[in-house]
């Protein structure tokens, strides 16, 4: 409406980018596409003020609406997880990883977090990372045989190396991750254990997966996954450590709070308390296991063996294709996947061996396990041919014709 006028390259690519996600069928674990009322919250005025401190405890005047907002996304986020305490102010899940080893550990401190290849996030340990730069990381792996975390090296790893903190959590891993094994070997060598389920909050909202929340002493998430929020993340904690992690956010790593942003996690929290959402969690699972099980009908290696979530790895090993020429191929045939490397993969991240796949957007779209058939027989067909043109162009306009049965944002007008 006002972007057209006053600045028409900006306008141009908003138009060129909600086309491209209307026409892609988007099949990235980590990406969803919320609802009109989350987007509208979060593209509202309450981004103009700003808020440092916490609702009643502010450093500047005017804020008694962002206390409104965020006081309500607390709440709804304590009630919805069952926790003590909330803060729901952290810009990103990075920063909300931060703000938790800030808040309780010191530099050249050891930590243990789930290696890259094996299913970590980068802030889990990664040398890239602040959190490989700063601390001593000993890695956790899974096993060769099944690709299932490894507890009994886990335990002996941390016996030996006496962690102290342990981050469970995954980018990648699609079984259930056992908080209360890793409770125990926590307590065992008195360390704080850290749940980042940045992918899996959505599914554990809906209870159909395990909740980390009376094992752990802090739980991080993204809402912009599974969670089907706005882009940042919220941190979840024992009453004992509200104080500290409050602090460590605002003013240890973050100056003013997105407020916009605050105001869209309190609409997308309140969504995934309905029985709607719930719903939508269930086909997500079902998605994901029928596209697997697609997938491996067709020959193909699940890692883990199949899904308890959103999403899974593919390895494509045996077909003599890398991970990035089948993203390559994949997006020219309107289908994105992202490369992933598979727990020992023999090839380095910019290659890797394998894809990772997620249902949340596809299932936001109104997918049923109908589709998911015909979308495996479709990846299939793509990959197999290697990327030639004829399949490509076949698979390119069955895509268009599916994607034209489940119409992405009917109601928004550019
Ligand atoms: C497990 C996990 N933790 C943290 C993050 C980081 O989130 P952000 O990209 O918001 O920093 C991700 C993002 O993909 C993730 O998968």
């Amino acid at each position: 409406m006002y972007l057209k006028k006053t600045d028409i390259e900006i306008y141009e690519a908003i138009k060129q980018e909600l086309e491209r996600q209307r026409n892609c069928l988007e099949l990235i674990a980590s990406e969803n596409f919320p609802s009109l009322a989350v987007l509208e919250a979060q593209g509202s005025i309450m981004g103009n003020k700003y808020a440092e401190g916490y609702p009643s405890k502010r450093y500047y005047g005017g804020c008694q609406y962002m206390d409104v907002v965020e006081t309500i996304a607390v709440e709804r986020a304590k009630l919805l997880f069952n926790s003590e305490h909330a803060n729901v102010q952290p810009h990103s899940g990075t920063q909300a990883n931060m703000a938790v080893y800030f808040a309780v550990l010191n530099p050249q401190d050891t930590i243990m977090g789930m290696h890259l290849s094996h299913g970590g996030h980068l802030s889990h340990g990664h040398p890239l990372s602040f959190s490989g730069k700063y601390y001593k990381v000993v890695p956790i792996n899974v096993k060769k045989s099944d690709q299932l975390i490894d507890y009994k090296e886990l335990k002996e790893l941390a016996r030996k190396h006496k962690p102290k903190l342990i981050v469970a959590g995954s980018s990648s891993y699609s079984r259930i991750i056992e908080w209360k094994r890793f409770r125990e070997i926590c307590d065992e060598i008195n360390a704080y254990l850290l749940a980042d389920v940045a992918h899996y909050a959505g599914l554990i909202a809906a209870g159909l997966y395990p909740s980390p929340v009376p094992y752990a002493d802090f739980v991080t998430f993204t809402t912009h996954k599974t969670m089907r929020g706005p882009r940042g993340a919220i941190i979840l904690c024992k009453k004992k450590y509200a104080t500290l992690i409050d602090k460590i956010v605002f003013p240890g790593i973050q100056g003013g709070p997105m407020m916009h942003t605050i105001a869209a996690k309190a609409v997308a929290l309140k969504e995934a308390m309905s029985e709607e959402f719930r719903l939508y969690q269930a086909m997500v699972l079902s998605n994901a296991r029928k596209l697997a099980e697609t997938l491996a009908k067709k020959g193909y290696r699940i890692v883990c063996g199949g899904t308890d979530c959103h999403m899974f790895l593919v390895d494509l090993t045996p077909l003599k294709i890398t991970g990035i020429e089948a993203q390559n191929f994949l997006e020219s045939a309107g289908i994105t996947v992202n490369k992933n490397s598979i727990p020992y993969d023999k090839r380095p991240p910019a290659e890797t061996s394998g894809i990772r796949i997620g249902t949340p957007a596809v299932t936001s779209r109104g997918m049923k396990e109908e589709e998911m058939v015909i979308i495996g027989e479709l990846i299939d067909k793509v990959l197999r041919s290697k990327g030639e043109k004829k399949i490509i162009s076949y698979v390119k306009n069955k895509i268009k014709t599916l994607l034209e049965r489940f119409p992405l944002y009917p109601d928004l007008k550019y």
